[in-house]
């Protein structure tokens, strides 16, 4: 059985890259750019975002970001619309050998809800597992900043940018953390940048990545 799925896994050819931090990091500009400088370069992308990603999951976004409910049903949520995603969008894109973009992927679950809500990082990641059926990013862009600073550049607020600043700091903390724990994933980047000079430092990263991805093929 975990030789099947490492079999599946190594089919997967293209490169998985995922964005998170705070809200009013700039993850929208950042990603935009990279699109941008991939295909300039020949690559096909696919960016997609979660909660979301396709009809289904789009209908559980609506849902999430708009009603109040318990942070066990909100967890789940999040995991359905990943489920979706991963299944529908994101694993057949790298099998057909393209570069997809995730705006928001199992770290922001581990922050928001294990970190932030208190429902606990392990129980978060061991459900993440089962909801990719264990995919994980090739690379993760950690865009860091106070949060007070990106909440004040946002004009509208939904549901979970409406919480606390307590709130909005246990979920830094827990990106942080998250991101110690994985330091070959990871690259945390100074969201206090400018917005060219972090395209550059991300483009090394992602380069690096795909020559890694390349080497295993
Ligand atoms: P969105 O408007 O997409 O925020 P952003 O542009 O900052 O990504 O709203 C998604 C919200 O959902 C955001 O506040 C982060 C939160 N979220 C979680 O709490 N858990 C998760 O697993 C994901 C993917 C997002």
């Amino acid at each position: 059985m975990i030789e099947e799925r490492n079999l599946a896994e190594k089919n997967l050819s293209g490169l998985f890259i995922t964005f998170e931090g705070v809200e009013g990091a700039g993850k929208t500009t950042q990603i935009q750019l990279l699109k941008m400088a991939l295909e300039a370069s020949g690559k096909t992308v696919c960016v997609t975002r979660e909660p979301g990603g396709d009809p289904v999951a789009e209908g559980v976004r609506t849902l999430l970001l708009s009603t109040e409910m318990s942070s066990r049903a909100e967890l789940l949520l999040f995991l359905a619309s990943r489920a979706q995603n991963v299944e529908r969008v994101i694993r057949p894109q790298l099998a057909l050998g393209n570069t997809v973009i995730c705006d928001r992927f199992i770290d922001s679950s581990v922050a928001y809800q294990g970190v932030a809500r208190g429902l606990g990082a392990t129980t978060v990641q061991d459900l993440n597992r089962f909801a990719t059926g264990d995919l994980e990013p090739d690379l993760t862009l950690l865009l860091d900043l106070d949060p007070a600073v990106g909440l004040s550049r946002q004009k509208t607020r939904n549901r979970m940018e409406a919480e606390s600043l307590v709130f909005h700091r246990k979920v830094r903390e827990g990106f942080l953390e998250v991101a110690a724990n994985n330091p070959t994933r990871f690259l945390i980047l100074d969201a206090l940048q400018p917005a060219d000079t972090l395209h550059l430092q991300i483009m090394e990263a992602v380069q690096i990545r795909q020559r890694a991805k390349q080497s295993q093929s």
